[in-house]
């Protein structure tokens, strides 16, 4: 659906070329949703603006659905963005237009007829669920609402792609999963391909199919979520992942419990069904090992329950090695701390 094929982007600063995006290869398929996560000043926001060409890139491919962008003159180009919709961290919204006017801008744009525009609007609106906000001023709204509106305004054209840069960074946790949740509705209801960038590991973790690390201008690592986040080998990567675990707490108790011998602590992995399976305490009584559970979570990752448990297990080395086979034996991830 979308290939980004080793691209470059420098830009020029005090005369002189500072590289932003370093060889970046990406492929997304159609109707996934792909977070691209990186600190500030990584690259990000220059990677999402060469995807429709708000940027230029200095080298390298964009192809979307096979269509080679960087190859098109302005006009073809025109055309081409009108299936890429793309929302704002601030929302850039019309202030002296009303809502409705806000979302129908780019259909006026695009000539198309009054009464389709009204009819669209009203449909726009209903999904994004500001009915009642219609003739409402942005500056009248919530910051949430505004992003409601820039999504509205992002799918008048009916795009294939809808590219969000830092979506819900300028809104409250409660706020940014509202409209996680909106953006996950309309890729499952329009099927249209999303592609996100952020420096949040729970947006990524909430909604995101693939992700790519960004780091220098480099995807410095990728993957599905589940496996990135899970097994993170990038520094940048782990730090992020460090972002949404409750790592003090844990901390605290392996540095305490590992000054006395004879135990072995582990941190195992569940994942999707095996979650919610007794499969620690079955094998636990197989091998007679006694232990004792020092932390615990569960969560999702998108739709994938997971669950990870850092565990002591008392008693000889003989038999926590024996222990830890069966339970990787059945299928669970087990790490030694
Ligand atoms: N228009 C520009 N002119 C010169 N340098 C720029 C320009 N835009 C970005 N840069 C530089 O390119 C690099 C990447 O910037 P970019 O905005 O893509 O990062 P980012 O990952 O989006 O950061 P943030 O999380 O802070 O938004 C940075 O070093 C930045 O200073
Ligand atoms: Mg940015």
């Amino acid at each position: 659906m979308i290939r980004l094929e080793n691209l470059h982007k420098d830009y020029k600063v005090d005369g002189k070329m500072v590289p932003a995006l370093r060889g970046i290869d990406l492929s997304i398929e159609k109707g996934e949703i792909y977070g691209v996560i990186g600190h500030s000043g990584a690259g990000k926001s220059t990677l999402i603006r060469c995807i429709n060409l708000l940027e230029k890139p200095t080298s390298g491919r964009v192809l979307i659905d096979g269509v080679e962008l960087t190859a098109l003159d302005d006009g073809k180009l025109q055309q081409q963005r009108r299936q890429i919709g793309m929302i704002f961290q601030h929302f850039n919204l019309l202030s002296s237009a009303t809502v409705a006017d806000n979302i129908a801008f780019p259909l006026k744009l695009a000539k198309t007829p009054k009464a389709v525009i009204d009819q669209k609007v009203t449909d726009l609106l209903a999904l994004v669920g500001l009915q009642e906000h219609r003739n409402k001023y942005p500056a009248q709204l919530s910051g949430g609402q505004k992003q409601r509106v820039g999504i509205a305004r992002a799918l008048a054209n009916d795009p294939k792609v809808l590219l969000c840069d830092e979506a819900t960074s300028a809104l409250d946790p409660q706020t940014t999963n509202s409209i996680l949740a909106l953006l996950l509705d309309i890729n499952r209801k329009l099927g249209i391909t999303i592609v996100l960038i952020t420096h949040e590991m729970h947006v990524i973790r909430s909604i995101c199919d693939r992700v790519g690390v960004i780091d220098g201008g480099k995807i410095v690592e990728s993957g599905k979520v589940v496996d990135v986040f899970l097994k993170p080998q990038h520094r940048v990567t782990r730090e992020f992942v460090e972002q949404v675990a409750d790592s003090v707490e844990l901390k605290e108790a392996v540095s305490h419990e590992k000054s006395a011998n004879d135990r072995t602590i582990i941190r195992i992995t569940f994942l999707g069904e095996q979650t919610y399976q007794p499969i620690l305490f079955q094998t636990m009584q197989e091998t007679g090992t006694s232990f004792n559970i020092l932390q615990g979570t569960i969560s999702r990752m998108k739709e994938t329950p997971y669950g990870q448990l850092v565990v002591e297990l008392e008693g000889d080395a003989d038999r926590s090695r024996q222990t830890i086979e069966s339970l990787r034996g059945r299928g669970l991830e087990v790490e030694v701390i």
